[in-house]
């Protein structure tokens, strides 16, 4: 398959960079990917980037430009804290490079746009590893959404109720802080907050509040709750949590006039139909052999989601598409959070559309 830049190449090679905890994830998705290289590492933190590089035997560069001017590198993986993947993502899209940021994008809509517009104006594609939308449960449920299964929408909900122990949030020094997205909103909430928006589509109001009740000393919440009114007419609750001991899978709950779906992890618990269909047996066994979804743990969980959206870069690479998670698609769950931050902030539910306010993260 000759999928890379020059004629000869049979590869379609990667860069990471950030060699933290979330990198092996990366490594391990591109290594099992078809046609995917891992080419090398970058870490400001040069220890961090040696070991992971000799532990997948792949190169560690000195600088991300030294990534950068390696020809062979064709996409690069940014999985630096939340609020510095900006850099890496502009540095990398004028390099001609095409781009998987983690989540979230950054941690504010004007880099947020900032970012798509360098991407789209070097003509490279820039897509977000909001990595459980690939889950199988989540893809029943959408296509029951889009083919009008369930009717009226009526609830779309997330509940997670997870652990993270003190330690998590000491062991480096933007884990403790809230504008760096350390908080449960951002660091682990943004996922199923992304599901709702992906499910549900886009809030018009959100009231919702922000404590913390399990991490003394520590200034972030690791518990919101919140309201979600959506454009759609549905409404939804947010439970969120990284203080319940020892953590239970998240659940995503769908209700229409017309069926409810419930997931639970990446199993689907509840698939009922006014109009069953021959494909529901089916789908009521997807996630039977799931894997952890990290309830428990910041590293307890797989790394075939992440697979998903490698593969995906690369096949849209050989056929010209767009990637099936584009940046621009996460910004409204990005827009959903902040007016989170801010309704917390104010005690007031807040409309959106939402402009930044640095404000919050005080
Ligand atoms: N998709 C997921 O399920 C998932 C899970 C965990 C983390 N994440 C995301 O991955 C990102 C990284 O999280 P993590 O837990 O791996 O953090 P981490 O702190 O373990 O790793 C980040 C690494 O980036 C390095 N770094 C900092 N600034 C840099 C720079 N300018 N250039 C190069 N390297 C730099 C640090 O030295 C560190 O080694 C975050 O955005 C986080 O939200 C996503």
């Amino acid at each position: 398959m000759a999928i890379g830049r020059h004629p000869m190449e049979t590869y379609c090679g990667f860069g990471v960079v950030g060699a933290g905890l979330i990198a092996p994830f990366h490594i391990n998705a591109i290594k099992d990917s078809r046609g995917g290289k891992v080419l090398g590492v970058f870490d400001v933190a040069r220890d961090k980037a040696a070991q992971v590089a000799e532990r997948f035997a792949v190169k560690a560069y000195s600088s991300l430009q030294e990534m950068l001017d390696d020809s062979n590198v064709r996409v690069v993986c940014v999985a630096t804290p939340n609020h510095l993947h900006r850099d890496a993502v502009i540095q990398a899209a004028k390099a001609g490079k095409h781009v998987l940021t983690e989540k979230p994008p950054a941690m504010s809509l004007r880099e947020t746009d900032e970012m798509i517009r360098v991407c789209k104006n070097a003509n490279v594609k820039f897509g977000c590893f909001v990595q459980c939308r690939v889950r199988g449960a989540i893809q029943a449920m959408k296509s029951a959404v889009d083919s009008g299964r369930f009717g009226r929408l009526l609830h779309a909900d997330a509940y997670m109720k997870w652990f993270r122990p003190q330690e998590y949030y000491t062991s480096d020094g933007w884990r403790g802080q809230k504008k760096c997205g350390s908080g449960v909103t951002v660091a682990q909430g943004f996922h199923y907050i992304d599901l709702l928006q992906h499910l549900a589509g886009q809030a018009s109001e959100v009231d919702a509040r922000m404590t913390n009740i399990g991490h003394p000393g520590i200034n972030l919440e690791d518990e919101v709750l919140a309201h979600i009114q959506y454009r759609c007419g549905a409404r939804g609750v947010v439970q969120l949590s990284t203080a319940l001991w020892p953590g239970t899978d998240i659940r995503i709950e769908l209700n229409g006039v017309n069926g409810t779906a419930i997931m639970t992890g990446e199993k689907i618990q509840t698939w009922k139909f006014r109009d069953e269909q021959p494909e529901d047996e089916q789908i009521r066994s997807i996630g039977d052999s799931s894997q952890a979804t990290g309830a428990g743990g910041a590293a307890d969980f797989g790394h075939r989601d992440h697979l998903v959206v490698v593969q995906d870069m690369i096949d849209s690479l050989s056929s010209d598409r767009e990637v099936v998670i584009p940046v621009t698609s996460v910004r409204p769950t990005l827009e959903i959070v902040l007016a989170m931050y801010q309704s917390a902030k104010h005690h007031r539910p807040v409309t959106l559309p939402v402009h930044d306010d640095d404000t919050v993260w005080s």
